[in-house]
Formats: C-alpha cells, structure tokens, sequence
C-alpha cells in the first residue's frame, strides 16, 4: 500500500503536524460547488474532444450528483488525510465510478481548479453582494423622500455649517453604495475569467477546449465571449481579482463605519436625532437606564478586520515567485471572512433602515426613528444662516469678502446677545447694513437657506426629489 493518498513516491506517511498544518479541507469546503461545477464543465470537454468516453462522462456525472447530495445533506465525510476539498471530492468520484473518476484528472492540477473554484465561488458572492447594496440604497432612499423636509445642520468640521435636508444627508450615503455596487461590476469582470486548462502552471499537451469550459461556467465577457486567463503562469497565480475584491469591500465598509458614526452619534443624548429601536440596541450590565447602538458600532468595528484582510492579502502574494506556491492556500480564510462580515453587515444595515416586511401585516418598518425637532432644534443653533445673510448683501451689490466681514459682525452681536441671527431685530441688523430690509428674515430662516441652495446637487427640496427620482429609476433597471 501507498504510503500517501496520491503517489508512490513518499516512503514515509505526513506526520499528523503536518497533516494538519498544510491540510485546507476544513475551511475550502465551502467552494464544494464551485469545484464540481468545474469538474463537470471539464469532463463535458474531455468527453466532447474525445479525451474521455461519453460513458466516463456520463459516470462521472452521476458520481458527482451523489457527491453534490452527500455532501448537501451533511452525509459526505471530510477526510483530513486527503488534504483539500478537490482530493476529497475526487477520492470519493473513485471511490464510487471507479476508473472514470481517475480520468477526470486528465489536462488539470489543482492550482487550475482551485484558482477556478475561488472565481466561480466569489462571482456569485458578488452578485449577492450587489443585490444587498441595491437593498440598502432601496431603503436609504425610502427614509430620505420620508425626510426630505427635515432639516439638521450640516456640519464641517463636526461644527454646525448651513441647514441640510436629511433627505439630502441620506442621499449622500446612496451615492456611496452606488459606487461601491459599481466596483463590485468592475471587479465581477475580471474575477470571471478562466483558469483551467493551465495544468499546473505551462498548458498541457492534451487539446483541450478552453473556450468550451469558459462558456459552460459562464465565464464570458460584455459581448459574450469566452473570457480566458491568457497566459497559464499567471492563471495559476493570480489572486489580483482577491485582492481588487478586498479593497472594494474594504471602501464599502468605510462607508458603512462612517453611516455608522453618525447614527452612534445621532443617537447619543446630546444630539438626540434619532431613536433606534430596542431589538437593535442592547443594554448595560451595570447601569440599568443604558440603550446601546451596538449594531452601528460593530460595523465601524469589523470595518477594521475587512482592512486587515486586504493588507493580509496583499502580503500574502508580495515577492511570490511565479507561478502556483502553498502561501496561495491562505488566501482563503481572509477572503471567506471578508464575505461574510460585509454580506452580514449590509444585511443588517438594510433591514436597521428599511426593516423587513412584517409577514402579518406586509408592513415594513426600520429600526431608525428620526425626532425632526432635534434636528431642526440644533440647526437653529450655531449660525447656519450666516451664508445666507452674506449672500444677500452680495445680491444687493457687496462684493462677497466684505458681505462676509459684515455678517461676522452681526453674528458676534448675535453671540453677545445669546440669540440667533434671525432673532435680531431689523434696526440692529440695519446697522450692519443699511440697505438690510424686512426680507431678510425669510432669508434667515432655515427653510428659506435650503430653498435657495437650488444648484444641481443641492439641498433644496426641488434637487433632492431629482435626486431620489435619479436613483429610484437607476435601481428599477
Ligand atoms: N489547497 C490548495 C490551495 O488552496 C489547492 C492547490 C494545491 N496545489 C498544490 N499543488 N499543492 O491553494
């Protein structure tokens, strides 16, 4: 008997150290799919150049069904000894098709399919990925046309700059998520190409029909066609399309962690924007009147571990020499994670902000809660309308610098008389300007600033209807 599963070569077994220090089988299991999707495709191929008999093929097809449902059902048994989830998978083919089994191996390494396997295995995370952003962005959209009224201040600087819609203050954070969607495509076309047929690293002898197997897995490009790794060194090698993935979830998750600092903040005391309801909070041990936004605060945390796994990632593959190299069997772990933690995280972000659909009453309710008079409340304090009094002394003819060195003036008065600019009386502002009138209250006031910001890309209500007009038709193709 063999000393080792697959070769006669080694005259002693792996010591179980070993075995268990380079074994993959408990985490690369997940790709169990991916990886008989390509078994399948590649013993299509074989069988039509003639590589194969059609009845291998067709062994081989029914051997891996069973093995689809064994290991489906939780009856498939994962053996240590057999290294990886593509040894264990072709074992157990053997094992129950005999010689067909051993053929599927023909014109094909490992590094081919695994490299295969983790393509075929994101590209469909991905477009779950898209599909919880367009979620997200659906409900962001919903909670800002429900506020598109409300106004809070905007703020730079975290010090209160001009009144904002919150509509428009949402509306930001759809920007963000759009882009990210749109990463996300850009990364799917190169994470969908093909590997296999590099056979390990310099092609193979075999003719096989690369572009046959591309479009059986669907690896095709914009106009249909197959979409092949071009050179087998690299196909083998590659993890770029691990990495651009990374780093598009790691800028998604700089979105989500700042969306999550300003509900932590929002929903803080002294702010008191916003409410979240108690199925999404937690309580103190200790101090029994404690609501605690741990939702928003483990997301701004596990922003911190995606960042991680993209600089892991990116070590990982530094100073590799070319072409396949173990150091590649870590790259798993930190990809798997990544998926997990952001399809989690705009899961819960969806259903925090546009809740789920309440079985019983087809309602849906999100978890946010917003108290519109706080935020009017402290958009009246700190100034908000002083651009707009300097924009005004400009349209009576001040050129802007000294519109603005007058309106510093009247908000020190303001400040000296601990009221608001509005709150002044007419022949108080008139002694800043004589040529101020009755008007200028209107001007003033919060609603009359966000009016006036009518630009493309503004505050004002008109531009945040053709904002969420934009974004609702864009999400409806
Ligand atoms: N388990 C390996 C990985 O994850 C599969 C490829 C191994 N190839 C090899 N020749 N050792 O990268």
């Amino acid at each position: 008997t063999k000393a080792r599963a697959w070769s006669a070569l080694f005259s002693e077994p792996m010591s179980d150290l070993v075995k268990r220090y380079t074994a993959s089988v408990f985490f690369d299991q997940r790709l169990w799919r991916a990886d008989i999707a390509g078994s399948l495709a590649h013993a299509e191929m074989l069988a039509a150049q003639g590589l194969i008999s059609e009845q291998d093929h067709a062994s081989i097809g029914r051997g891996l069904a069973q093995i689809a449902s064994e290991i489906e059902s939780g009856a498939f048994a994962w053996k240590l000894d057999l290294e990886d989830l593509h040894l264990n998978i072709e074992a157990r083919l053997t094992q129950l098709v005999g010689d067909a089994g051993k053929r599927l191996h023909t014109g094909r390494s490992r590094n081919d399919q695994v490299a295969t396997d983790l393509r075929l295995w994101l590209r469909g995370e991905i477009d779950l990925i898209v599909g919880l952003l367009g979620e997200l962005q659906r409900a962001l959209l919903d909670l800002a046309e429900q506020n598109a009224e409300v106004i809070l201040p905007g703020f730079t600087h975290l010090q209160v700059a001009q009144p904002v819609s919150f509509g428009h203050h949402l509306l930001a954070y759809v920007e963000m998520f759009a882009r990210d969607a749109e990463r996300m495509q850009e990364v799917r076309r190169r994470v969908n190409m093909l590997p296999l047929g590099s056979a390990a690293l310099a092609g193979t002898s075999y003719p096989l029909d690369r572009e046959r197997v591309a479009r059986t897995l669907g690896m095709v490009d914009a106009s249909g066609l197959p979409a092949l790794c071009r050179n087998s060194l690299d196909a083998v090698s590659d993890r770029d399309f691990a990495i651009e993935f990374s780093a598009a979830a790691s800028l998604c998750m700089v979105h989500v962690s700042r969306f999550s600092e300003e509900l932590v903040l929002w929903m803080s005391q002294n702010f008191g924007f916003i409410r979240i309801a108690d199925r999404f909070t937690t309580g103190s041990s200790i101090m029994p009147q404690k609501k605690n936004p741990d939702v928003p605060e483990l997301a701004r945390g596990k922003t911190g571990r995606v960042f991680g796994h993209l600089v892991g990632l990116l070590t990982l593959m530094k100073g590799q020499p070319l072409a396949y190299n173990k150091d590649n069997q870590e790259d798993k772990e930190p990809l798997f994670d990544t998926v997990d933690t952001l399809k989690d995280t705009l899961r819960i972000f969806a259903e925090m902000v546009g809740g789920e659909t309440d079985p019983a009453s087809g309602r849906k309710e999100g978890a946010i809660t917003v108290n519109a008079a706080a935020m009017e409340q402290a958009a009246r304090k700190g100034y908000a309308t002083a651009t707009d009094l300097a924009d005004y002394l400009v349209r009576k003819g001040l050129p802007f610098r000294d519109a603005h060195e007058t309106v510093a003036h009247a908000v020190q008065a303001a400040v000296a008389h601990a009221c608001d600019l509005s709150e002044l009386p007419l022949s108080v502002l008139q002694g800043f300007h004589p040529q101020i009138e009755k008007d200028v209250y209107e001007v003033l006031s919060l609603r009359g600033s966000l009016a006036a910001r009518n630009t493309p890309g503004g505050t004002a209500p008109a531009q945040v209807r053709a904002q969420l007009a934009h974004h609702r038709a864009r999400l409806a193709q």
